[in-house]
């Protein structure tokens, strides 16, 4: 059926998200692929077909429209496109650009991510994110994505959690390359952020309109960010209170800070240095919206040692509801960084939110309740103009492997079979009563009665 661009064009994005090496299958060219090799995935687990997403990605889109979904948030493949330096793989392009196109013919608005989490492995090979190289790779790569797939796309995610990727290759050694080296860590945010910067200038000298279905929605260029709430453990401790608030001004808010002109603040006391200043960034908005990704809260410990930071990050406690990963569920924070996001005035698109919960007994209220929380900010003036679930499917959680189970859709790694969870069919529920509202943006505010009434038979 053909639907004229301009009756189709959704005023708020009701998604789900997924990513490359998580859904795919067989990305053996990137640097997570050598590091599963080594054994470094809990249960020596392996990503290796992953969800068979590569073969089924037409079915896989179908399960997300029939819930009524107008948009699907992925990520391109670096090491696919690229598989070595200045090597382009144009059959690895044209199953991205189908993708698209099947996007487009079930009425999902892509929104493309660059770069999440993997790199090809000569990337990482050379230094990866601390290269002073890498921005000019990166930019390169973001050339001929745009050349090839930009025509169709609008929404565009340069870097998925930069902080987190950071962390996790240079300071707490949960993904590849795995070392404690704060001076990387210092690199990698100044190279992320400049790579971001050129990315971004780049998309939009050579892309001023999408030629898509949805060819008024301008093209938007941002990062998604994740975010914690990190409360003190212990509330009446001050040193507790002052390291929480570093962390938050570290994890939450330097990459808002720096895509919005507002300062680069990439430092942490004790731990790293400033990080050279990103000319290209200095004083200007480089997001036309802010990605959010939110999950849990975190609570700060101090811990004094003689070696290391004296500081450890705890998630849930006894009598807490937690997910399957040990998250607490904790939707207020949520609110509480939905307000501090807001303060920046620019649109905002939830880019993740879900939660790890095998027999799916939580997740029908954790989305309920966050999506509450986007009402509520909302009505209070934060700009959210779209929310996606994070994930799709159930996938390959990383250093966790295949155990926690995020998504909408169960998959059976047996035979690849997709099952339909409680909460598919909550959120299909919910996004056919705001469309019965009216359908408009504006009318968000008229789900909260509704969210509220809404069983979720936990
Ligand atoms: C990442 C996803 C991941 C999810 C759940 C986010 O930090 O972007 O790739 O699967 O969290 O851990």
């Amino acid at each position: 059926m053909m639907i004229s661009a301009k009756n189709s064009t959704p005023n708020f994005l009701w998604g789900a998200a997924t990513s490359s090496h998580q859904v795919e299958g067989y990305n053996d060219k990137n640097d997570w692929w050598a590091w599963e090799a080594l054994g470094k995935i809990e249960r020596g687990e392996r990503s290796g077909p992953a969800t068979d997403h590569w073969n089924r990605f037409r079915a896989d889109l179908k399960l997300a429209a029939d819930l009524g979904l107008n948009s699907y948030r992925f990520s391109v493949e670096w090491s696919r496109l690229e598989p070595q330096e200045g090597c382009w793989d144009a059959e690895a392009f044209d199953w991205y650009f189908e993708l698209i196109q099947e996007c487009e013919q079930l009425g999902l608005v892509p929104m493309l991510t660059l770069y999440h989490f993997t790199l090809p492995l000569w990337v990482a090979e050379q230094g990866g994110m601390s290269s002073e190289r890498f921005p000019e790779w990166f930019v390169r790569f973001t050339r001929k994505v745009v050349e090839r797939l930009g025509s169709r796309v609008s929404l565009w995610c340069t870097i998925n959690e930069p902080m987190v990727v950071t962390v996790g290759s240079y300071l707490g050694k949960f993904m590849p390359p795995a070392v404690c080296e704060p001076e990387k860590a210092r690199l990698a945010c100044y190279h992320l952020l400049k790579s971001h910067v050129l990315a971004y200038d780049l998309i939009h000298r050579e892309l001023p309109k999408s030629q898509s279905r949805w060819s008024e929605i301008p093209v938007q260029v941002g990062i998604a960010h994740n975010v914690i709430d990190f409360v003190p453990d212990r509330s009446w401790s001050l040193i507790e209170r002052w390291l929480a608030e570093q962390i938050h001004q570290f994890y939450n808010m330097s990459w808002l800070d720096a895509v919005t002109g507002r300062g680069q603040r990439f430092s942490f006391p004790l731990l790293m240095a400033q990080a050279p200043v990103v000319a290209e960034a200095q004083g200007r908005v480089t997001a036309d919206y802010l990605g959010i990704n939110y999950y849990t809260r975190a609570r700060v410990r101090f811990t004094p040692t003689l070696s290391g930071l004296p500081v450890d990050i705890g998630f849930g406690r006894e009598g807490e509801q937690v997910s399957d990963v040990g998250w607490p569920v904790y939707p207020q924070g949520f609110q509480k960084l939905l307000s501090i996001a807001g303060k920046y005035q620019l649109p905002i698109y939830i880019t993740e939110n879900g939660i790890a919960d095998h027999d799916d007994d939580l997740r029908p209220a954790y989305l309920r309740d966050h999506l509450r929380e986007i009402v509520v900010a909302r009505q209070s003036g934060v700009d959210v103009r779209g929310y996606y679930h994070w994930s799709l499917l159930d996938n390959f959680e990383w250093v966790k492997g295949f155990e926690p189970r995020f998504g909408l859709f169960k998959v059976d790694y047996t035979n690849f079979e997709r099952t339909a969870t409680r909460s598919a069919r909550l959120y299909q529920e919910i996004i056919a009563q705001h469309r019965a509202l009216g359908g408009l943006a504006q009318n968000l505010g008229d789900l909260e009665g509704f969210l509220e009434g809404l069983s979720t038979g936990a």
